[in-house]
């Protein structure tokens, strides 16, 4: 399932915007990111996504069920109503006739609202959400283990709550969880880790623990392999699938890290091997633990979704992240699209970010603009340097304004042949920055040579 199209009407900045999304038939990426200065309006785009979608979740959970209404704040200020207007690409569904008729894969849905006392302009309508919800309902019902797509927003506020040490109540989760609070807070690890802590029970109590292949690796001796091969091969058809997802897509995202779990001694806690260490994962960095918790919830919901797939991480979806960057270091930031679409290859990602790396080295990103309530798309940035999709894409300079202002009128100086000049801004651009500075060492060189030139044309003359 994927949204092939959003349409905001007086949604805050916004009077009218189309905004195709891709995959699409120029854009076969699985990717589309938003960019553009604070304010202009990249979260606002996430938020009705989420709205919207929120109605197919709600219907997907009871027919009557009612999703999220669009905020009246978030109505443009000078207008008196609003919509959304979605365009899926869904299953599809057979008609009475009992035919697959091809067109029934597009759904198409709109969610108006209009201030107090306002006329509205647009109006609600919500029957082919219904008609989609409807399906898998139905299908559920015929088959309790069939799959269902993720739909998950991950907003700014996403924050990764300590682990409690107690758990009072035992939850016991559900496929139809794989949906909660998955449009409205966000990661909520506490969430992730009872679930992680009920699984690894049933994942312990079918199989052997990790603690007694511990015990016994003392008490076999090297020689006995075969005994040793079978207890781990029994130990591996015991883990848990979802547990296994989880570990999977963490690894595939921070390969130093692995077997993510939860110990009960000396008391409650989830430890994690980092490079061979064992590690609380409250000891890890905020970047570390932010993406541990994005891509574990990500991971911890496909596997819910689909109890009957061989692999969960194949399960279908729509995923919804702002700022992806926040919190990672650059090098994670530039490897942040490749590992989303190798991890998780059939669902649709839609991102804000203000990072150029983001953008720029993954192939087949759809890349739009934002600025003043338009929207503009970008050819691809892929294997642009940073500085250049900064200068181009974002709008802003790679360097320091005035440094680089005094560089460019260094350069200027040594191409008039005004050394004096020159070699006062010079001087006066080594107290600002590092006399080491590549551009200084090559406006230095430069500006040698041209010296020397001078020196020989005047005894020459
Ligand atoms: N009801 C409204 N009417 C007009 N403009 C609004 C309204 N609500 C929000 N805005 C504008 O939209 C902007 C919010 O954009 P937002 O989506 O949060 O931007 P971004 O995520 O790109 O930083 C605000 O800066 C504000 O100027
Ligand atoms: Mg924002």
């Amino acid at each position: 399932m994927e949204v092939k199209k959003i349409t905001l009407n007086n949604i805050g900045l916004f009077s009218k915007l189309d905004i195709a999304l891709s995959p699409a038939a120029e854009s076969p990426g699985n990717i589309t990111v938003f960019i553009g200065n604070n304010g202009a309006g990249k979260t606002s785009i996430l938020k009705s996504l989420a709205t919207s979608l929120s109605w197919f979740t709600a219907r997907l959970r009871s027919e009557k069920g009612s999703g999220n209404p669009i905020p009246e704040f978030v109505i443009s200020n000078s207008e008196g109503s609003a919509s959304i207007e979605l365009e899926l690409i869904g299953p599809s569904l057979r008609r009475e006739s009992g035919n697959e008729d091809t067109s029934s894969h597009a759904f198409t849905w709109t969610l108006a609202r209009s201030k107090k006392g306002r006329k509205s302009l647009f109006s609600t309508n919500l029957q082919d959400c219904n008609k989609l919800s409807g399906h898998y309902r139905e299908v559920l019902a015929s088959d309790p283990n069939s799959s269902l797509p993720l739909i998950a927003f991950y907003p700014v506020e996403r924050v990764v709550l300590d682990i409690p040490l107690k758990i009072k109540t035992k939850h016991s989760f559900l496929q139809l969880d794989g949906y909660d609070n998955s449009l409205n807070q966000g990661v909520d690890f506490r969430r992730f880790f009872e679930w992680f802590r009920e699984r690894e029970d049933t994942e312990n109590e079918s199989g052997i623990s990790d603690e007694v292949i511990q015990q016994l690796s003392i008490l076999i001796e090297s020689s006995r392999q075969d005994i040793w091969q079978r207890l781990n091969e029994i130990r591996a058809t015991a883990k848990d699938r979802q547990l296994t997802a989880v570990r999977t897509a963490i690894k595939r995202f921070m390969p130093h890290m692995d077997n993510l779990r939860v110990r009960r001694k000396p008391r409650l806690y989830m430890a994690i091997d980092k490079d061979g260490h064992i590690l609380n994962v409250a000891q890890l960095s905020q970047g570390e633990k932010s993406l541990i918790s994005l891509v574990g919830d990500i991971a911890r919901r496909l596997a819910m979704l689909n109890p009957s797939l061989e692999n969960p991480l194949d399960g279908d979806g729509i995923v919804m992240i702002d700022e992806v960057d926040l919190h990672l270091h650059p090098s994670w930031q530039r490897s942040l699209c490749k590992r989303l679409t190798e991890t998780f290859p059939k669902c649709q990602f839609i991102l804000t970010t203000h990072s150029p790396l983001v953008i720029s080295d993954t192939k087949d990103i759809l890349v739009y603009t934002l600025e003043m309530g338009d929207i503009q798309r970008l050819p691809s940035q892929y294997g642009q340097d940073a500085s250049s999709v900064l200068l181009d894409a974002m709008d802003t300079s790679a360097r320091n304004e005035d440094v680089q202002k005094m560089l460019n009128d260094l350069l200027d100086h040594i191409d008039a042949n005004n050394s004096a000049k020159a070699n006062c801004l010079l001087e006066e651009l080594m107290e600002e920055i590092s006399a080491d500075n590549i551009e200084l060492v090559k406006a230095k060189l430069l500006l040698r040579k041209q010296e020397l030139r001078n020196e020989k044309n005047h005894k020459n003359s």
